[in-house]
């Protein structure tokens, strides 16, 4: 049987059993002149694979090897594609579901191409059309700048995969990208920094590489990138990111912030102080922008940002102040909504749909504004209830910068982890029973943000084949997605993406170890991976290919590091997954937390006690209690009287944290006046000399009540905030013995 392996996956598929061979040179016949420019395409696509392509205009069917012809009943962006013994025939309504035709034809072609230079398609017949309306790609160019030619191969990505709206963000604190004629300082002075972060914002010693950096797109570059994707029926959204993330636009114009001090293009990446001044300067100023961008970018949108918004410095500005008494806001949010609501409005003006984060949410946002939503879903349910236009984006889904495996070997990305299993679990439409609310989804969009995205092929690697999964999961209806399916047509894809010359992330041929207690100090352990064989160790080695074959969910019931590999068809091992269980003494005691509430007591009690350590893996956030200036204090209560002579922290998150040790820490027992008597502590300079755990040894003796402190050390200068800000104490395990 025939197997055709088209992503996104094609609504409605009939084998009819024949095969078409094509012949050189190829006739493409188009029935309306509409289709010259997609036949043109299709000539260039086809061009590498000696097809030798030729054009011309037909007027009856059945002249040429492809047709195009129009077929006025088919939806917007659907299309037929007929494969019979003689010819290829496609037909949509418009171009754009010729284009998509063509797309789902080149995938065809390429997996049809012998050695010999032959193409044998399978006869078929094929009905396609869109799930979701907004099927999105972001870039963001401002942390890493990337080339004009770069960004065609992006858009071309997009094309592949039947993705509509590129999202290009164009401006941030690292850097502002676009040229703006009225304003040249902002290319002149917002486009170029100073250096870069090496390693991580977060790692404690974090510092700058000292190496100017800089690039910008000039107006004639827009312009042919706008170009270029509207060929290829791709609308580009471009984001001017205010009153946030505008440190590169504060530092070409400093008097639109609150203070008119200078400031710089950010070196660090993360969340900054300095914001736009809600004045009318600033305003003016937005006027004038967005009026050059409206007339660069013809498509419907213009994204406004609105995320992550700090309003320390309008709490210390007299003009901030003053608006809020004048509007009588009570709170700095009132300010950052008035902010939105007078951006969108120039937006409007310009016959433009604004777009914003969903951080702006609140019953002041006008209606008509779109949102991506990256926060959570509530967020998502409260701006469809308000009436918004919505674009789903979350994070647990479609951050492409994030991880995309837990093994060791995985290249360094931002912290988070979404698999691409994750990706494929993506339902845009998931919490939104409701047909009118769902009606109001425009769509999904995978963003790359790109502080720790370097240069092209870190930025490929970091979307192949996450894009791929996001991509079904927009075009191709519910009903007709299925991981087990996509898994099996992935590997023909990368190869085609790999002809193409693009790099591919290979995560998701690594082993995923997945642990659960089944009862304390019991566990069971599965291993996941698209690769097919699977060895592992037990006993900390690094597996071989002689090592166990993993066949089915591993037991464990004794202190183990699980580690497993997979192997590859060509039998090179790929991956390092470990996963260290301990059953140790407070496995199911209870535990109480001084400091949480109730649903963080929980929490900590369900990591904290799990049996499952993390400071000997690749920071995921779920795996670790963090506490914010404030010190870890649990007291565990036995059910019984239980000899204890040790207790073990893990500390260490990994890089991307800003990682403090405790300062100190106390074992205590209860005293016999309603007290707590110290057992055993160690200070600072014993704990700066661990490694990534702490161990502290008891005299051995029976106890029912523990009290472990880990001491926070409160506070410390942080680069991020450019202030002694509240540290973070990170626990993965509170191991007893
Ligand atoms: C965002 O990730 N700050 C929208
Ligand atoms: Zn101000």
């Amino acid at each position: 049987m025939e197997s055709i392996n088209v992503i996104p996956a094609v609504e409605c598929l009939e084998l009819t059993g024949s095969r078409l061979c094509l012949k050189t040179p190829l006739l493409i016949t188009v029935m309306e002149d509409e289709f010259t420019s997609v036949a043109t395409l299709l000539a260039e696509y086809l061009d590498p694979l000696t097809l030798r392509p030729r054009i011309e205009l037909g007027s009856t069917s059945h002249v040429g090897d492809v047709i195009f012809l129009q077929q006025d009943d088919l939806a917007a962006e659907a299309y037929g594609l007929e494969i019979n013994e003689e010819y290829i025939q496609i037909t949509a309504s418009d171009s754009r579901g010729a284009f998509y035709a063509v797309q789902t034809l080149r995938q065809l072609l390429f997996q049809n191409h012998s050695e010999t230079g032959d193409f044998k398609l399978p006869t078929l017949l094929i009905n396609d059309c869109a799930r979701l309306r907004y099927r999105g790609m972001h870039l963001d160019v401002s942390r890493h700048f990337f080339d004009v030619s770069f960004i065609k191969k992006y858009i071309d990505l997009l094309a592949l995969h039947k993705m509509n709206v590129f999202h290009w963000h164009l401006t941030d604190d690292a850097g502002w990208r676009i040229e703006i004629e009225r304003y040249p300082q902002l290319v002149d002075v917002g486009s170029v920094r100073s250096g870069t972060v090496v390693g991580f914002t977060l790692d404690v010693e974090a510092k700058s590489d000292e190496a100017v950096y800089q690039g910008y797109y000039s107006q004639q570059d827009v312009q042919e990138i706008v170009a270029y994707a509207a060929q290829r029926h791709i609308t580009v959204v471009p984001e001017i990111d205010i009153p946030g993330h505008a440190s590169a636009m504060l530092a070409a114009y400093p008097e639109l912030g609150c203070t008119g001090a200078p400031s710089e293009v950010k070196v660090y990446f993360g969340n900054f102080d300095d914001v736009l001044c809600p004045s009318q300067a600033s305003f003016e100023f937005l006027t004038n922008v967005l009026t050059e961008v409206a007339t660069l970018f013809p498509g419907p949108y213009i994204h406004i940002g609105g995320d992550e918004v700090k309003t320390t410095r309008w709490q210390h500005c007299h003009s901030c102040l003053g608006l809020m008494k004048e509007h009588d806001f009570s709170e700095f949010s009132q300010l950052q909504s008035y902010f939105m609501r007078q951006v969108g409005s120039i937006v409007t003006s310009l016959g433009k749909t604004a777009i914003a984060w969903d951080d702006v949410i609140d019953e002041q946002i006008d209606p008509n504004m779109t949102i991506m939503s990256w926060l959570c879903k509530d967020q998502a349910i409260g701006a469809v209830q308000a009436g918004h236009d919505v674009i789903m984006t979350p994070m647990e889904h479609a951050y492409f910068d994030f991880y995309q495996s837990h093994c060791l070997d995985e290249p360094p990305a931002i912290h988070g982890l979404t698999r691409l299993q994750d990706v494929y679990q993506f339902d845009p439409l998931e919490s939104f029973p409701d047909p009118d609310h769902q009606s109001r989804i425009l769509g999904g969009q995978g963003n790359l943000w790109t502080e720790y995205v370097k240069d092209p092929d870190t930025a490929e690697r970091m979307v192949l084949p996450r894009m791929s999964a996001l991509a079904e999961v927009l075009w191709t209806s519910k009903s007709n997605q299925s991981w087990s399916d996509f898994c099996r047509r992935l590997p023909g894809f990368e190869g085609l993406l790999h002809r193409l010359d693009y790099v591919t992330a290979n995560s998701h041929y690594k082993p995923h170890l997945v642990a659960e207690q089944t009862s304390p100090g019991r566990f069971i352990v599965a291993i996941e991976s698209l690769a097919n064989t699977l060895v592992y160790t037990l006993d900390g080695s690094t597996p071989t290919v002689d090592s166990n074959h993993y066949e089915q969910p591993l037991l464990i019931d004794t202190t183990t590091t699980v580690r497993a590999t997979s192997v590859l068809n060509d039998q090179k091992l790929l991956g390092d997954a470990r996963l260290t269980l301990v059953n140790h003494l407070a496995l199911g005691q209870s535990v109480q937390f001084a400091h949480l509430n109730d649903a963080e007591a929980t929490l900590a009690e369900q990591t904290l006690l799990n049996g499952q350590i993390s400071h000997d893996r690749i920071f995921y956030h779920p795996e670790w209690i963090a506490f914010v200036g404030i010190d870890m204090d649990a007291i565990i209560s036995f059910d019984r009287p239980t000899l204890i002579s040790s207790i073990t922290l893990g500390f260490d998150a990994g890089a991307h944290r800003n990682l403090h040790r405790p300062s100190g820490i106390t074992i205590m027992i209860p005293d016999t006046n309603n007290g707590w008597l110290q057992v055993a502590s160690m200070d600072q300079q014993t704990i700066d000399r661990c490694n990534s755990a702490i161990t502290l040894g008891l005299a051995p003796q029976r106890l029912s009540t523990l009290r472990v402190v880990a001491h926070n050390k409160k506070s410390a200068w942080s680069v991020e905030l450019e202030a002694i800000g509240p540290v973070t104490l990170y626990i993965d395990e509170i191991i007893v013995h």
